[in-house]
């Protein structure tokens, strides 16, 4: 077991008060902790984006829940310990294989209000506005995790109580900072100052470094209102008047009719295999699995190992996968309540068909291959856990950037999303992660908007194998396509399938985007075969749990950010 330590975390020891309900004292330690990176167990495992989160959801399996109760309450424990992306005030999907064998999705995505309207981020000249679909009040979805934790409860096994209960622990006696999340904290000050009509607890004027504890009295009070009231403790009374009342003063649209009938939705998860394996993956309004299936079923024929990893050969063809599905993606995806997605885009004939113009060793151009046709007739995060009932969960959830809106509900203490800009603003207008899309993910009223997130559960010979996503915008797909073939396709350990250099290519903008580790000889080669590349800062932050033959779980955390493998 290789334990990596964290930063400064020495010697902030503060006495913390006994609870009656899972009181973190005594097991977890918010004023020290050290961050690993990979964990092998044998009886549960969590990875998610923060290590006293991680802890959280191990504790609770220690007390007798599964990895369900643990997903529950490790993204409770983010939206306070992690509140760039863990939150109250965002949505997000859960993909699980349970012990009974069934697999089950769960959609808690945002729906634009019911006074939101396609052209609302335009000016009269029909130009969008700039920033407005991304920042501050206006910018924000009807949030949906609340209800999509409340939804997914019903296959846990403790009482929900239990499970928020480190939350409000966390946020009443405050946690140690890590330096990371102290420059992201600092790194917002102007905005909160911008998008916030009162003051809320990000806010430090003297500047926030390593080692400072971060109390959030308001989102503790928000936490016991929900674990006192259950769902209506957000969607109905206090918070409610909360949150619409912050609307009011800042222009937005949210309505209380529009949180109450906020539902989380069931779906039919994208089910596909891969050279024998099972993969279980997110359905629309996530593009996140139709992207996989497609992509993964693109290269399945094709000698993809032989070429070996991140050789230019292996490079071109998954970019020229990335390409299709992406292009697919701007066309055809959006909210499936409100559009027809056509069923047709993971057909394995039309896929084969869709590489025909596919040209070894030679760019292939998004000009020119456009979204199929069938001929014949910057915040998210992700976690993972598994339990030794056979249960394997992947949630990834969101407030779309960092810090999403930047809006904190006054006297709330949670911070919105700013979900409304992964709609298309105006057909053909990019978003923040540059991506086009088109009528299918037009705005309107109780819709949501297209998502990229891919949890994604892998079975072999039918049990649990990968436990897997990531955050990342538009690279979310491909960086668990990436992570898959790593693992599936190279034989790479798990460690090397995460932090390995990652790329990108989204058919528009028509380049390849590189993390800086990768090799410059592949860069050049692609150059030479007519590719503009163009490298990025760091493509996600996968979390992968691997179940190795011997039945342990090999968990393992993305080195690039504080994300932390715990296990039992
Ligand atoms: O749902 C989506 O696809 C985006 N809102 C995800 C945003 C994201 O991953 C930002 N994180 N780096």
């Amino acid at each position: 077991m290789k334990r990596i330590s964290g930063f400064l975390f020495l010697l902030f020891l503060v006495a913390c008060q006994p609870s009656k309900q899972l009181s973190l004292a005594g097991q977890i330690n918010p004023y020290q902790y050290s961050i690993t990176k990979k964990q092998i167990s044998k009886n549960g495992a969590v990875v998610s984006a923060h290590p006293l989160a991680s802890e959280v959801g191990v504790m609770i399996m220690k007390a007798g829940g599964n990895a369900v109760d643990a997903a529950i309450a490790t993204q409770l424990a983010l939206a306070v310990v992690y509140p760039g992306a863990g939150n109250l005030g965002g949505g997000g999907f859960m993909v699980a294989r349970l012990s009974s064998g069934e697999f089950v999705s769960l959609d808690y995505r945002e729906v634009a209000p019911s006074a939101a309207h396609r052209d609302m981020y335009l000016d009269s000249a029909g130009n969008v506005i700039p920033g407005k679909s991304i920042n501050g009040h206006l910018s924000c979805g009807v949030p949906g995790t609340v209800a999509g934790l409340f939804e997914s409860a019903r296959y846990a096994r403790l009482p929900f109580k239990k499970l928020i209960q480190p939350a409000i622990e966390l946020a009443e006696k405050g946690f140690v900072i890590t330096e990371r999340e102290a420059n992201a904290l600092n790194a917002i000050q102007k905005d909160l100052k911008a998008y916030n009509t009162v003051p809320n607890a990000f806010l430090k004027p003297t500047g926030w470094k390593a080692g400072d504890t971060l109390v959030q009295t308001d989102l503790a009070k928000t936490l016991k209102r929900i674990r006192d009231k259950g769902r209506d403790g957000f969607y109905r009374g206090e918070t409610a008047r909360l949150i619409v009342e912050e609307m009011q003063r800042g222009g937005g649209i949210m309505s209380l009719a529009d949180l109450e009938s906020y539902t989380a939705k069931w779906r039919q998860p994208q089910v596909f295999s891969y050279k024998g394996y099972t993969i279980i993956g997110m359905g629309m309004p996530s593009s996140g699995g139709t992207l996989l299936n497609q992509m993964m079923k693109m290269v399945e024929n094709r000698p993809l190992a032989s070429f070996g990893f991140l050789s230019p050969d292996a490079i071109q063809l998954m970019v020229e996968v990335e390409r299709r599905a992406f292009a697919d993606r701007a066309e055809y995806m959006g909210d499936a309540d409100h559009v027809q997605v056509p069923a047709w885009l993971t057909d394995e004939t039309y896929l084969r068909n869709r590489m025909r113009d596919y040209v070894p060793g030679v760019a292939g151009n998004s000009q020119h291959i456009k979204a199929g046709v069938l001929h014949e007739s910057e915040q998210t995060t992700h976690l993972s856990v598994i339990d030794n009932e056979g249960n394997a969960v992947a949630v990834t959830t969101t407030l779309n950037n960092s810090y999403g809106s930047k809006t904190v509900v006054g006297g709330a203490g949670f911070l919105l999303n700013d979900e409304m800009d992964d709609f298309s603003a105006r057909p053909g207008v990019p978003n923040m992660y540059g991506a086009l899309g088109g009528e299918a993910n037009a705005i309107a009223p109780g819709k949501r908007m297209l998502s990229a997130m891919t949890p994604t559960v892998v079975l072999k010979d039918n049990q649990p194998f990968l436990v897997v996503g990531t955050p990342g915008g538009t690279t979310i797909p491909t960086s668990v396509f990436q992570t898959l073939i790593n693992i599936i396709e190279f034989g790479m350990t798990t460690e090397d399938a995460v932090y390995q250099p990652k790329f990108h290519h989204q058919w528009m903008p028509d380049r390849i985007d590189v993390e800086r580790s990768f090799p410059q000889s592949t860069r050049d080669a692609l150059k030479q075969m007519g590719y503009k590349i163009a490298e990025r800062s760091s493509i996600g932050r996968t979390e992968v749990i691997k179940v190795l033959p011997n039945g342990s779980f090999e968990a393992v955390a993305d080195n690039r950010g504080d994300d932390a493998a715990a296990g039992w």
